[in-house]
């Protein structure tokens, strides 16, 4: 149980060891055949004018996982009219139908899980584990945001006040929210944002990322056969030149973002520049992830911590360790145990339930890391660098785990974002020295300490304005409810997912005084 009650309950895991639970994933997925999805926009009257383009495997370069045709910058204008008419009506339906028709997306995700683990894995090269953690966050998401509205969005609040006065603080929509997504949590954070929106009381406009249009529309379909009325939930794939035109309309009454800092810029700058009523921008961006662990922490829970951390996901989580600080007496030794562990990865079909990395999400992605590796080799030193299965995937956007050792952390200038961590030696005196500079990236989004002495990790705890801190466990994997999940800085504006304060952004407040 948790603030909202006794009745929201995460939902359940799976065992991923050889059973009949995963035997039956394996065959409830194999039932989807390919290509799967024709994605197109969604919502009252919006017609699809854009061309049709398939949409490829990564992990071959070839195989179609669907096809979408996006929409176009010159729809925007319509697709507000549509939304803002549709605010109008959605915003007015009682908050018990608005949750309900959210807690029912959550049931109808179980329900489809087979066949949307299916395409995460075609679609965006997402390994089992990977996959169904995601979905079981997007149910979360939908249980846990329709409990918090039937709590936030009722009555309201009576405030204390003169006799003959009633004062209520009550929450309501704001309007026509615009939801942007990233590629590599194509369900949780697409669904989370647009879940989020919708149950506050907005309409919404979601653009998924341009890599990931299949699985959103699968998803949103699901969202509309829950109860979302067509004009209060408008689906809109396109690229960022969409995403853009989307953010400049006027009639605009929140942006909510998830991707790079740099495009988070450029949202807050557009918003800056309108005039007429201030839009919020929620931003959850990315981060140069640290991990310290000193002569105190196990080894072997340090390795898996590190491994799960690191490389998990192909390393393509915002919440993914990039730089990992090693006391210098046990460098040596954990160096090699993680060495040891990264050479038992198996790269493979994302599908295939003994793979542990899957492709990363494109070709560009997969360049630009190789790019970083081979300008790394100029000046540090590759301390393991992972080999590519040779044959079945020649096509596909392949990076397999690097381990590079860093003279300095400075050399490590911006977040890498795929399996590659970068290592820094460090003397116990210097931990000050250590935490100045992880302060100094302007990130905050994850942290992580290994250390059995309890001074040590308040030292860091309070040192670092980060927003996740895991001790003596992996960083990733923040789950709903329990975890709330957000960052600082450069990592973000806050209010974190999945936890408590979410939806008060995505609404307007109120106090509605009678004098009685
Ligand atoms: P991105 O910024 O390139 O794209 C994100 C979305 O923004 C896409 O839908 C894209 O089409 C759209 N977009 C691009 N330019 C735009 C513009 N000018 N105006 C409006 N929309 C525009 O990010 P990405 O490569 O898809 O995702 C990876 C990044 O996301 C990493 O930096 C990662 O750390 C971050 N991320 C953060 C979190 C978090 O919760 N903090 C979670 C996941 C990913
Ligand atoms: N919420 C995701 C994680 O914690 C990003 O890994």
């Amino acid at each position: 149980a948790d603030l909202y009650g006794e009745a929201r309950k995460n939902s359940e895991g799976m065992e991923f060891g050889y059973s009949a639970e995963r035997l039956a994933l394996v065959d409830g997925m194999a039932k989807t055949e390919f290509p799967a999805v024709r994605a197109r926009p969604l919502g009252k009257g919006l017609q699809a004018k854009g061309a049709e383009r398939p949409v490829l495997s990564p992990a071959d370069g070839k195989s179609i996982a669907g096809s979408v045709q996006e929409a176009t910058v010159d729809q925007v204008g319509a697709i507000f009219d549509t939304a803002s008419k549709g605010f109008e009506r959605w915003s007015r339906t009682p908050v018990e139908d608005r949750a309900a028709a959210i807690a029912k997306l959550g049931d109808l995700l179980e329900e489809n899980r087979d066949r949307l683990m299916a395409i995460l894995a075609k679609e965006g090269g997402k390994c089992l584990v990977d996959g169904i953690a995601e979905i079981r966050e997007a149910v979360d998401f939908c249980r846990y945001y329709a409990a918090q509205a039937r709590v936030l969005f009722g009555e309201g609040t009576l405030m204390p006040g003169p006799t003959g006065e009633e004062d209520r603080y009550r929450h309501r929509g704001r309007g026509v929210f615009v939801c942007i997504s990233p590629w590599n949590f194509p369900l949780a954070i697409f669904l989370g944002q647009v879940t989020a929106a919708l149950v506050s009381g907005n309409a919404v406009i979601a653009k998924p990322a341009e890599q990931t249009p299949l699985i959103a529309y699968e998803a949103f379909r699901l969202l509309h056969k829950a109860g979302v009325p067509e004009d209060a939930a408008l689906f809109v794939p396109g690229d960022g030149a969409v995403g853009a035109a989307l953010v400049k309309e006027p009639r605009i009454a929140g942006v909510a973002f998830t991707g790079s800092t740099e495009t988070a810029w450029a949202i807050n700058r557009t918003l800056a520049e309108k005039r007429g009523p201030i839009v919020p921008l929620i931003a959850e961006t990315g981060g140069i992830n640290a991990m310290l662990v000193d002569a105190t922490a196990l080894p072997e829970q340090v390795t898996d911590d590190v491994i799960m951390s690191a490389f998990r996901s192909a390393g393509q989580r915002c919440s993914a360790l990039r730089i990992l600080y090693l006391q210098d007496d046990v460098a040596d030794k954990l160096v090699a145990m993680v060495k040891g562990a990264a050479a038992e990865l198996k790269l493979g079909d994302p599908a295939d339930p003994a793979t542990d990395i899957g492709p990363v999400i494109d070709m560009e992605a997969r360049d630009n890391l190789m790019a970083h590796v081979e300008e790394m080799k100029k000046s540090q030193k590759i301390a393991y660098a992972g080999q590519v299965p040779d044959g079945a995937y020649v096509d596909g956007s392949w990076v397999a785990p690097h381990i590079i050792e860093l003279d300095k952390p400075e050399a490590l200038t911006r977040e890498v974002f795929g399996p590659i961590l970068h290592v820094v030696r460090y003397k116990a005196a210097d931990l000050p020295k250590v935490l100045d500079r992880i302060d100094a990236t302007g990130y905050g989004l994850t942290l992580g300490v290994h250390s059995r002495i309890d001074a040590t990790v308040k030292t860091v705890v309070d040192r670092l304005s980060v927003g996740n801190v895991y001790v003596n466990r992996n960083i990733i994997g923040a789950v709903v409810g329990t975890q709330p999940f957000g960052g600082s800085g450069l990592s973000g504006t806050g209010p974190k997912a999945g936890g408590p304060a979410y939806l008060t952004r995505f609404a307007l407040e109120q106090v509605v005084s009678i004098n009685t």
